[in-house]
């Protein structure tokens, strides 16, 4: 059986989503759409949930960060400013054989994965080979080969990043050519050039009599933060460092539009400006880094399941930035971005607007435009996290077999289920009674149908925590029997007491106080 992080599979995933109701694909009745997908009930109460989680951690715990929820429409002069129209272009390349279409910089960025493997297997052979005495660091310096595997991919990406910065796609083509990359599913070297392809989704405003204006979708909802960053600051008394956070949808025409919900052509973003002194740039950089890691780990997903990747391949906008990158099923890929924006975006839109966005610091008799860095999180890859890391095939001593997601409770979409032992008995009756209580402060789902296991094991399925049974004792002292998931063992508490340990087991407090 599949336990999660071994063999488990994003089809494994997809398709348990799609049968208990998380995601399914969006106007399926009509063979659905690409890269498009509906959350269903059980999914919208666990994006919420990880909405709520986002939003307390960076809203509610930090005095200097205030929330909006700006428009998708912007001005059409915000894409040119923000440089959207000119450079949020992917580099793509067509393999003539297959006809597959791919990021000419992620067939790059593979190749140097591959490299990293021969590196990492020279590291495990020799660290076998040298026992306790193995120092790594000196292996890694020293040894031949794993120098010669360095510098090839010192050599790639000083290649790479120069030709990206330059725009020079012919310079991109010829590295892919001279690395001798194959289409993975032609095996062929039989490339078109590399073209730029623009992401925005178009649109219009007004009927076209009246004379149409061409708009965008927003690709990111930063640019509805800097725009508003002068209503914020003075409405909200604020001065740097202080921050704007929103969660809102995004839009880009993804050429590439695979692997689920990893990537889709509508999405939503969690994102968080922080504005501050010029020159202090870094060290909020590296403050931001580090509360976003402790977000993650927090939820106890695994420490081992997260880890940083500092780009090379800046985007338009930055003068530094990291992944932070999640174990899902098809290996480490980008969950979140931290970036350090510099004053591009105020300052550009100081530029096209002619508008001053400055902020005056009294205390200094100085006027600036903050610098900003960004903390940017897709709530679907996070759905996608949470899943890929809860999603687990068990099998129990009794030879049955379970599927189970161990969703963090306070995540959970179900926080607990009200389960009469028996339809009868009076038993059904008072199940309702609690359930009329426990509705008022969680989440909970009443089942009397069925045996109790084949209910523990539908409970089990869409992640519910906690499950409470109501029995004939239950009548005649007042308790019930709670049932936890994971370890599938039970306790029995009083009813008095009931709400309060439910509480202390799926609390947000005690999530928000750990990071
Ligand atoms: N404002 C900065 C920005 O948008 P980004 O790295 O392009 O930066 C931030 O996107 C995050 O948004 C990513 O780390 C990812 O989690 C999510 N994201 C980006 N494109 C996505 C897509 N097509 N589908 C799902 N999530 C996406």
């Amino acid at each position: 059986m599949a336990n999660s992080g071994d063999s488990i599979t994003l089809k494994n995933i997809a398709s348990h989503c799609k049968e208990y109701g998380f995601i399914y694909p969006s106007s399926e009745i009509y063979d659905g759409l690409g890269a498009t997908y509906d959350y269903g009930p059980y999914g919208s109460e666990l994006k919420n949930n990880i909405k709520e989680y986002w939003w307390k951690a960076m809203v509610r715990m930090n005095e200097n960060i205030v929330g909006i929820d700006a428009a998708i429409f912007m001005h059409p002069t915000t894409w040119k400013a923000s440089g959207h129209v000119d450079a949020f272009n992917d580099p793509l390349i067509d393999n003539k054989d297959s006809k597959k279409r791919y990021r000419a910089d992620v067939l790059i960025e593979e190749q140097i994965a591959k490299i990293e493997g021969k590196i990492n297997k020279e590291v495990t052979k020799a660290a076998k080979r040298f026992g306790d005495s193995f120092d790594e660091a000196q292996f890694v310096s020293t040894n031949p080969r794993v120098v010669k595997y360095k510098g090839q991919i010192a050599d790639i990406e000083e290649r790479m990043k120069t030709s990206i910065e330059n725009g020079d796609l012919e310079a991109l083509k010829q590295l892919i050519v001279d690395l001798e990359i194959a289409d993975p599913i032609s095996g062929t070297r039989n490339w078109t050039d590399v073209r730029q392809f623009n992401l925005m989704f178009a649109t219009e405003l007004g009927s076209t009599a009246d004379g149409a204006e061409k708009i965008y979708l927003r690709p990111e909802t930063a640019q509805g933060i800097f725009v508003n960053y002068l209503n914020v600051q003075k409405t909200s008394r604020m001065k740097p460092p202080f921050g704007i956070a929103q969660i809102g949808k995004a839009f880009r025409n993804e050429i590439i539009a695979r692997q689920f919900i990893f990537r889709m052509r509508e999405f939503e973003q969690m994102e968080m400006q922080f504005f501050i002194k010029p020159g202090t740039e870094m060290e909020w950089y590296e403050h931001w880094k580090e509360k976003r890691m402790n977000w993650h780990k927090a939820l106890g997903l695994g420490e081992e399941k997260y880890r940083f990747h500092d780009h090379l391949n800046l985007a338009h906008y930055a003068n530094a930035a990291a992944d932070i990158e999640f174990d899902f099923p098809m290996g480490f890929k980008e969950l979140e971005g931290i970036h350090s924006r510099t004053d591009f975006d105020l300052g550009a839109h100081e530029k096209f607007s002619g508008k001053k966005l400055k902020y005056y610091d009294n205390a200094t008799n100085e006027s600036y435009t903050p610098f900003v860095v960004e903390t940017s999180i897709g709530l679907d890859r996070m759905f996608l996290a949470v899943m890929s890391a809860s999603y687990t095939e068990e099998k129990l001593e009794d030879g049955s077999e379970r599927t189970v997601l161990k969703i963090p409770p306070v995540l959970a979409p179900v926080k607990v289920a009200v389960l009469p032992l028996v339809n009868k008995d009076g038993l059904p009756e008072k199940a309702q009674e609690i359930m009329k209580e426990i509705m008022l402060d969680f989440n909970a789902q009443y089942d009397a149908k069925d045996a109790i296991g084949k209910r523990y094991r539908r409970q089990d399925a869409i992640g519910t925590p906690y499950c409470i049974t109501i029995d004939h004792e239950t009548l005649e002292n007042n308790t019930v029997t709670i049932r936890e998931r994971d370890s599938m063992k039970q306790m029995r508490v009083s009813i008095a007491e009931l709400i309060s340990t439910l509480e202390e087991k799926v609390s947000i407090k005690n999530l928000l106080r750990k990071i």
